[in-house]
């Protein structure tokens, strides 16, 4: 499975989708039909939605990681105006013509900027999606889009990152506290060097849903990805026993998933949930992912008194463990 093509360019050129009538065969899955696992999946079961303020909030989102590698979080602290505007950001983005956007384009090989998925090289289809990335300051890449008018957009970016890593800091403070893990090891919580980044998500509608996928399955390089979702479902998590489970949108809530570093670090304890994102024909779908790690140079070790399952790496190795061996990064540093 997961073998890289060569780098190309059009592993990084996104379709464009507003010119498209019909599904190309390049963007036609095989066996791929989403939303009909979807709607057959029992609707009764869905990943857990946590108050932040519950005061159980910590055992719950030790038991969501557990059980499901990802959960919904409402009363998170994060203002509701925040972030409906880095989605209107977003949407005035992802609408510009395209020659607009190629103006950003990541280079081959580069993390910034606008473009494919990074995971697109890794499968033998096209996504119907376009991203756009940020790592650190993203004035390089909007002076390009927006060369006189670029300001508001990295003022309402910067914003977000910061308010995210609050939270994000507050995540993985409770889930250290339930780990039991050492002040030594946490010293890097809530420090500025961290590793971060926010992806901007595009999914445009699209004229045959059922064979086309908005983002291929995968699992996330973080500690924590918190996810903000426009209101159209599309979002799925795998579940042993349920198949592809829906995470339906709520109103002011946030959908966290439990990344590959988290796995490691609990020695498999918490499940990094492989997710994907499905299309539908009628409403384009919008989403704003953070990712949150420790430090480059922080080793990654399962912080656990039983028999460690991974060897010890660094976030930096490890990232580039996942790029060349996409799906199998963690049976990579297995023991
Ligand atoms: C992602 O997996 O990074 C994106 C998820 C989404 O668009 O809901
Ligand atoms: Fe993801």
């Amino acid at each position: 499975a997961y073998k890289a093509h060569p780098l190309h360019l059009s592993h990084i050129i996104p379709l464009d989708f507003s010119s498209a009538l019909s599904l190309p065969d390049s963007h036609a899955w095989p066996h791929c039909q989403p939303n009909d696992d979807a709607s057959s999946s029992s609707s009764s079961s869905s990943i857990p939605i946590i108050d932040l303020m519950d005061p159980n909030a910590m055992d719950l989102i030790g038991h969501a990681c557990e059980k499901w590698g990802a959960f919904q979080l409402k009363n998170h602290g994060i203002p509701f105006g925040v972030i409906e505007d880095v989605e209107e950001e977003a949407k005035r983005l992802f609408a510009l013509p395209t020659e607009q956007k190629l103006k950003a384009l990541r280079s081959p090989g580069g993390a910034t900027g606008y473009g494919r998925a990074r995971i697109s090289p890794f499968f033998p289809k096209f996504m119907w999606h376009e991203g756009f990335t940020i790592i650190g300051s993203p004035s390089h890449d909007a002076k390009k889009i927006w060369p006189n008018d670029y300001a508001r957009f990295c003022d309402l970016m910067e914003n977000y990152e910061k308010q995210m890593k609050v939270l994000a800091d507050r995540l993985t403070e409770m889930i250290f506290n339930l780990m039991d893990i050492s002040e030594e090891k946490r010293k890097w919580v809530g420090a500025s060097n961290i590793s971060e980044a926010v992806q901007l998500n595009f999914y445009p509608s699209c004229p045959e849903p059922n064979r086309a996928m908005g983002l291929a399955p995968h699992t996330d390089t973080s500690l924590f990805t918190i996810l903000h979702q426009s209101q159209i479902t599309g979002l799925q998590i795998f579940k042993e026993g349920k198949g592809w489970v829906p995470v339906h949108p709520h109103p002011n809530t946030l959908v966290v998933h439990t990344g590959d570093l988290l796995h490691i670090i609990s020695n498999a304890r918490f499940r990094c949930a492989l997710h994907r994102v499905t299309v539908n024909r009628t409403w384009e779908r919008y989403s704003v992912a953070y990712f949150y790690s420790p430090p480059m140079d922080y080793v990654v070790s399962p912080l656990v008194h039983s028999v460690a399952r991974f060897r010890d790496v660094t976030v930096k190795e490890y990232i580039g463990i996942k790029a060349k061996n996409f799906g199998e990064a963690l049976s990579f540093i297995s023991t």
